[in-house]
């Protein structure tokens, strides 16, 4: 049995896959923006352990996520919490600094797990702080490549879930659902030789193209310099 934090849980891939990971077995603690959402998870999960409440959008929120999530032991992370359709400040907030923000503040799990996307392909590398949505689901691959050198006692890898008829991606969004969720849940809980890799960029439990100036030096380093300025905190 592990225990899991997801973030972005009250709806979508998030709730999906905490869905998946308690009918498994697993111990999953949700996250929601705030009490209301908070009780509509509980009440469309009754089998997660807890959930924990923060506006992502909300630096200090955030931090003191950190801290909730804290009092328990984590055996993974799935940052999963996304917007798509959302200024540039927003998109820098929730799809980049959040995960950046837990991601240093808390204690460190066996496997982390960053929700990027194929989107990723057409992002830029250079550090903006007006980034599109490709840009900032660049940046948490360039994250997870980044902390796979840095860490490497942990698993951290990034994946695309393709594009999947949740709230964000639309009805008439053509891949398949479920797989758009089986990934995360099996690098979360899988001891297949497979799952058990750092740095890698996953479509459907396999390793797919990536954007290779995730991997450009100068540009990780401006990731991380913007991000420890911007949140006061530094991630090594
Ligand atoms: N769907 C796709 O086709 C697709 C494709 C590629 C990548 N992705 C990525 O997959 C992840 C999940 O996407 P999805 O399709 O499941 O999206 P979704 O259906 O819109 O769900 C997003 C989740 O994130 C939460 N969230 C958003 N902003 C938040 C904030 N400020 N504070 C706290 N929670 C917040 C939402 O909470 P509320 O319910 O309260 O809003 C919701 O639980 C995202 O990172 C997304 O970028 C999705």
């Amino acid at each position: 049995m592990s225990r899991i934090l997801i973030t972005g849980s009250t709806d979508g891939l998030g709730q999906l896959a905490a869905r998946q990971l308690i009918e498994d077995g697993h111990e999953v603690v949700l996250h929601a923006r705030n009490a209301q959402r908070a009780g509509e998870a509980m009440k469309n999960l009754p089998g997660a352990k807890a959930v924990l409440i923060a506006d992502l959008a909300d630096m200090d929120q955030t931090k003191d996520l950190a801290q909730q999530a804290n009092q328990y032991v984590f055996n993974a992370v799935i940052h999963n919490a996304g917007v798509y359709q959302a200024s540039a400040q927003q998109l820098l907030q929730v799809n980049t600094l959040a995960p950046y923000i837990l991601t240093a503040l808390m204690n460190r799990p066996e496997r982390l797990i960053y929700l990027s996307s194929g989107m990723h392909l057409s992002g830029h590398a250079k550090w903006t702080e007006h980034p599109s949505y490709s840009d900032t689901k660049l940046q948490v691959l360039m994250l997870a490549r980044i902390l796979a050198k840095e860490w490497p006692e942990i698993y951290a890898n990034a994946v695309d879930p393709g594009w999947v008829p949740t709230r964000m991606g639309g009805r008439g969004a053509p891949d398949n659902l479920q797989k758009g969720y089986e990934t995360q849940v099996w690098l979360a809980t899988s001891d297949e030789p497979e799952a058990l890799v750092s740095g890698q960029y996953f479509h459907h439990q396999r390793a797919a193209p990536y954007n290779h100036s995730a991997d450009d030096r100068a540009a990780q380093q401006g990731l991380l310099a913007a991000c420890a300025q911007l949140t006061d905190i530094t991630l090594f």
